[in-house]
């Protein structure tokens, strides 16, 4: 848990690429004649690298690379070279990550504890060199992650890797490139400390335990500050709606206020929102088991808030920001909601639940009344909500739908640069009947397009501002051997309220 790396941007020094590290020297090569770099390695080699070019070891395809231990000559213990394809092509952003992760996969993977990366010229459409180190940064910092704290010592993971240095050959100023090196790995951290969150079982991770989580990240940062209701608090507010979903737990119902001022002071703020429900058994209406362990991801939409409050605080964002997290555990037991029963929302709309295990859009729908309290300028939530938007768009995009095109442009956009990509799902009226009720206001479901009727169910309670939805059910958790959380979509959110100042 929390691996930690130091970066650090180093000038391009070509002429002592020999001498520049005693551990690790990552090099990024191109198909064709070899760089500068490159040429001192063959002559202080006796011509290692001509030789494996002629044996075709040495192709500089996109993506392969090669291991040269204990080159004489060259200081560094350990020489990776990358292939970065052919030089001065352009490379999608997809093209380009996949070069960067390499390189960082292979400093992970090492046993050196310090490695120096060379990064080449690289072209990449849409983005600019500034790209190029904060990608790096997030990846060495996303991809170092390890989950073990409940391991015992012996099966915990060890790595060798402390710091790593990174030479890029590019004509921005040092100053904007180490700034991108912040940004990164600031994204990287947030992201990782989503992960944290999410990946604790539920029996440790309660809606009580976020409310502690979040203070203690408030308590970090002056301009960062947090405030808890507990179920009477809410209850006064008429949130009936949000407490149905807690109603069969033992732990108490939670909505957390995380307050960012980092803005003027009558600016109004940009909102998040995120689905903390800590353990999903889909109430009365019960899942079935298999991988039913699961359902502990389903607040990654409340880690992504938290991890993304603390990004924004940490890098002093000049914008106000609100992080709101509607938690609560949905059981089954003596006191749960049942199919049909009919409970009032804060907004005044009565919802009949027909299904207790679409229980996000019950808890996001008195969110989502709270937060007009805040006079946003936007209201972006983010629920691990519909089994569905894994069917439509699989575990490498979220879904989108807003009542703002704007707004949604400007998320589709963060999510490019990101490389944490979602694409727009329509909420059209034609959907809406969807989720008539003939016993209240509306059904909390209905309907065979699943992502977009959640949807429209929340747009009923985001008639005043400009809102978007994200669902990050296929996104932000994966299953199989590698289970775990991703951290999405903090580096999507991040660059988005980034952008916003
Ligand atoms: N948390 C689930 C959605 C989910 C499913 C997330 C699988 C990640 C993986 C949500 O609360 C849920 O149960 N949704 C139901 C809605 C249905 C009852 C309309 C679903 O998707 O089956
Ligand atoms: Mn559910
Ligand atoms: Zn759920």
């Amino acid at each position: 848990m929390k691996k930690r790396l130091s970066i650090n941007l180093n000038q391009k020094i070509v002429k002592e690429i020999t001498e520049i590290s005693s551990g690790g020297l990552i090099i990024g090569v191109f198909e064709g004649p070899f760089s500068d770099e490159l040429k001192i390695i063959d002559q202080e080699t006796n011509g290692t690298l001509k030789k494996l070019r002629k044996l075709g070891e040495l192709e500089g395809k996109l993506g392969q690379s090669i291991y040269l231990p204990a080159l004489s000559g060259v200081k560094a213990q350990r020489t990776y070279l990358v292939g970065c394809g052919k030089e001065g092509k352009k490379l999608s952003r997809q093209e380009a990550v996949k070069i960067l992760t390499k390189m960082v996969s292979v400093a992970i993977s090492s046993k050196a504890s310090n490695v120096f990366i060379s990064i080449p010229k690289l072209s990449i459409s849409g983005e600019g060199d500034h790209w190029i180190s904060q990608q790096i940064s997030y990846l060495c910092e996303n991809n170092i992650y390890t989950y073990d704290a409940k391991l015992n010592k012996k099966d915990k993971t060890t790595r060798s890797l402390k710091k790593v240095s990174i030479a890029i050959d590019s004509s921005l100023s040092s100053s904007k490139l180490k700034k991108g090196i912040r940004v990164g790995q600031t994204i990287g951290r947030g992201s990782n400390a989503a992960k944290d969150l999410a990946n604790l079982p539920a029996n440790v991770c309660t809606p009580s335990y976020l409310a502690k989580e979040s203070r203690s990240a408030a308590n970090k940062y002056l301009s960062l500050s947090c405030s808890v209701l507990g179920e009477k608090e809410m209850k006064k507010l008429k949130m009936d709606c949000l407490l149905s979903v807690g109603a069969g737990s033992a732990q108490e119902s939670k909505l957390i206020t995380l307050n960012y001022k980092g803005g003027k002071k009558d600016e109004q703020p940009h909102v998040i929102v995120g689905k903390g429900i800590t353990f999903d058994t889909g109430g009365i209406s019960l899942k079935p088991g298999a991988t039913m362990d699961e359902m502990k991801f389903d607040m990654c939409g409340a880690a992504s808030v938290i991890g993304t409050m603390q990004v924004i605080a940490e890098l002093k964002a000049p914008i106000n920001v609100i992080g709101l997290v509607a938690s609560a555990e949905n059981m089954p037991g003596g006191k749960a909601t049942k199919p049909g029963d009919v409970v009032r929302t804060m907004s005044g709309l009565t919802v009949e639940i027909l299904n207790t295990d679409a229980e996000g859009r019950l808890v996001l729908a008195d969110a989502l009344t709270y937060a007009k309290k805040f006079n946003p300028q936007s209201v972006v939530d983010i629920a691990t909500l519909t089994g569905a938007c894994i069917v439509a768009l699989g575990h490498s995009t979220s879904g989108l739908m807003s009542n703002d095109d704007r707004l949604a442009q400007k998320l589709l956009k963060a999510g490019t640069t990101s490389t944490d990509r979602a694409w727009q799902l329509p909420i059209w009226d034609v959907y809406k009947k969807d989720l008539n009720s003939n016993f209240a206001d509306i059904a909390n479901i209905g309907g065979r397009a699943g992502t977009i009727t959640a949807a429209c169910f929340l747009s009923k309670f985001t008639e005043d501002y400009s809102w978007a939805h994200l669902d990050v059910a296929g996104t932000a958790h994966i299953s199989g051997a590698a289970k775990g959380a991703s951290g999405r979509p903090v580096p999507l959110l991040s660059h988005y309220l980034l952008d916003q100042s």
